[in-house]
This record gives structure tokens, sequence and C-alpha cells, in this order.
């Protein structure tokens, strides 16, 4: 009998009818990637953009129903109910919540209460991963290299900070390029201050200060569990693709506003043309922060070289971006085609590895 899977998502909201006269636009145009991003309409412009478009959703369904009976659960209201109600034999996880710095945590938690299994990782690392700050702790305690930082709760914690310029500033628990842009990079202190006030007064929560790190930048996706871990190729950062004069950030900007796939943003080369023993230490480096973290099935790590060189991990995504069309600029998929696996591909893969992992069994050996 097929294996049930239950698809666990958050689509992202349509912004509202348009102005009179305007041309509707249609809902599966990839186009309008940025003007789903951007709600003029909402307190939080940014608010939805960690949630998921249809065109992702579909096709991460699509994939899954070649290795199993898959059942559509959007993470609203209703979803413990029907969770529930339908009880899959496990939940493919990618819904980001809404609600606070444990959101992301939401759905894994409802399936532990209704002892449901579920791919990916459990809510404490969901948790922990989007706590940049906590992330960085248990990152520091294992050893695992990444930036000096302190955390600012108010205005006046900008003003006493003693890390040396240039420093670099983000909200603590968003995502998505959320509050991250090119006035992150603060040279002196009244920028700090400025930014620092801005970032605390739009997302009600701390701020992130860190070193700026100028190096090279990547971002690794890890898939496997254990000692089967293993990194697809290296996505690499080429900043010169930004708009001439933009610092060398990939932040709000160049996810959102500088990249469509009517002009997409070059900005990833993968694999990276980067020298064996720094690509190297990059997977190194990746790994650690993966198991530090105690991820599960998959994750991408965000990673940038400091000023001598060396990779310090950044962040990790362990709910990575899976943006089904080669046009788009997302990371995961890209990896995984640079090493000879489609979309479909992916998703059964990732599917397969969280099956095995709960059940022992081969998704894949199932359905052959
Ligand atoms: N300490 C830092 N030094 C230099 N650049 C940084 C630093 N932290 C973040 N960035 C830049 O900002 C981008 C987004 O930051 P990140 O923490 O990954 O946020 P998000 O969750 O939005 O992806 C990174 O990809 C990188 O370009
Ligand atoms: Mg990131």
């Amino acid at each position: 009998m097929a294996v049930r899977i239950g698809l666990a998502f958050n689509l992202k909201p349509e912004a509202p009818a348009n102005p009179a006269g305007a041309e509707p636009s249609s809902p599966t145009s990839p186009d309008e990637s940025s003007a789903r991003a951007l709600r003029d309409d909402l307190p939080q412009p940014d608010l939805y953009a960690e949630w998921d478009e249809p065109a992702t959703i579909d096709a991460v369904e699509r994939a899954l129903g070649t290795v199993g009976q898959v059942y559509r659960l959007e993470a609203d209201e209703s979803f413990p109910a029907r969770l529930a109600l339908i009880r899959p034999d496990f939940v493919f996880n990618i819904a980001e919540g809404l609600y606070g710095p444990n959101r992301e945590g939401h759905v894994p938690a409802i399936c532990e209460f209704l002892g449901i299994p579920y791919h990916a990782s459990d809510p404490l690392t969901l948790g922990l991963s989007l706590d940049k700050r906590r992330a960085k702790e248990v990152l520091a305690y294992r050893g695992v290299p990444t930036a000096p930082f302190v955390l600012a709760r108010s205005p006046g914690d900008a003003r006493k900070v003693d890390l040396p310029f240039p420093l670099f500033v983000k909200p603590c628990f968003e995502g998505s390029g959320k509050g991250v842009s090119v006035k992150s990079l603060c040279r002196n202190r009244s920028q700090l201050v400025r930014q620092v006030s801005k970032l605390l007064a739009t997302y009600a929560e701390p701020v992130l200060i860190e070193t700026y790190l100028p190096g090279l930048e990547f971002t690794v996706a890890v898939l496997g569990n254990g000692a089967e871990a293993r990194c697809l190729p290296i996505v690499g950062m080429r900043f010169d693709t930004l708009p001439a004069g933009a610092p060398p950030i990939y932040g709000y900007e160049a996810k959102w506003l500088w990249d469509s796939p009517s002009h997409p943003l070059e900005i990833f080369d993968c694999p990276a043309h980067i020298p064996e023993a720094l690509a190297g230490q990059v997977r190194a480096v990746a790994l650690a922060a993966y198991h530090a973290l105690e991820c599960r099935d998959w994750c991408r790590v965000d990673i940038r070289c400091d000023a001598a060189n060396r990779p310090m991990v950044v962040e990790l995504n362990p709910l990575p971006g899976i943006l089904p069309d080669p046009r788009d600029n997302s990371c995961f998929p890209k990896a995984a085609r640079a090493a000879g696996m489609g979309y479909d591909d992916l998703i059964r893969t990732v599917a397969d590895i969280a099956w095995r992992r709960i059940s022992g069994r081969s998704l894949l050996a199932e359905v052959a």
C-alpha cells in the first residue's frame, strides 16, 4: 500500500485586488514573486516573504506523488484537526509558520503532539536556527567558526557595542532577507545606532550585531543523516552581478527587488569556482554546523569568509527555499541540479532520507 504523505505548507496570500483598471496578474506568473514578497497593504511589507508560492507547493506535491499518496495540509488554524483526521504515515514539512520566534517549530510540534512522524528538523533545531544568536552560541560552544556578535535590545545597547567596525546588523529571528538590506553594513556608530533603532521599531525583536565578514560567500546544501550526511556542490555568490555600487550583501534587495525570472540576477556560481582546499574547508564547516545543531534530512548552511579568508557560519536554514523553476534563483534546487539531480529527484530523495530515518525502510524501494 502506498505510503501516505501529508504535505504541510504555508501558502503566500495574494495581495488585494489591483486598483481599478489595472491588469490582473496571473496567479502562476513567476514575476509575481517580488510583488507577493513586498506588500504595501501590510503593517510589515515583508510579513509573508518566507511563505511559499502556489507553484512551489504544486511542484512538491507532484514530486511526492511519485512515491506516495499525498494529502495537502495547509498549516492554518484547521491544521491540527485535519492532521489528526488524516493521520498520514509521515508529514513532509515545508511550513514556515507565522507567529513568533518558534513559528517554524509549530507544525513539527503539532505532529509530535499527535504522534505523527515528520520530515526534517525538530522544533528545537528549527527554533535554535531561526534565532540567529542562539544558533551562534551553540556553534561557538561546539567550536564551529562564526563571527563575534552581541545582541541589542535597545538603541542604547548599540551605543555601547565595543566590537570593531565595520559591523553587520540584522533582526534576530527572521529569514528570506527580512530586515537585511544594504544598510545592514554599518561603517560607524551613527549608522549602527540608526539601523539598529530602525530594525527594533520594525520587527519588535532583538537585533544581532556581528563583525562584518568581507570575504567570499557560499551556501551549502546538506542532505542526509549521521555519517551519511553529505554536501551538494557548493553555491558561491558572485557579488559583481549586483547593481554598481551595491555592497556585497545577499539581502532583501538582492533576493526580492533586483532578481526576477525576467531579469535574473546571475548571482549564483555552482559549483563555486574556488580552490579545492577552500572548498574542503567550506564543506567541513557546513557539516560541522549541520551536526552541531542536530539538523535532520536536509538543511542549507550560509557561510562567509572573514578578513583572513576563514569560512564562518552565518546561519542555518533547516527549512530551505525550494523554488521549482530553474530560472528562479533558489540555491538548494540549483545545487541539486549541479549534482545531476532534478527537482523531482531532490524532493523524492529527501522524502526517502526522512522515511528511512523514520521507518528504516526505503520509500524509493517501496514504489519500485
Ligand atoms: N556578519 C556578516 N558579514 C557580512 N555579511 C553578512 C553577515 N551576516 C549576513 N550577511 C549578509 O547578509 C545576507 C543575509 O544574511 P542571513 O543571516 O543569511 O539572513 P537571511 O536569513 O535573510 O538569509 C548573507 O547572505 C550575507 O550576504
Ligand atoms: Mg541566509
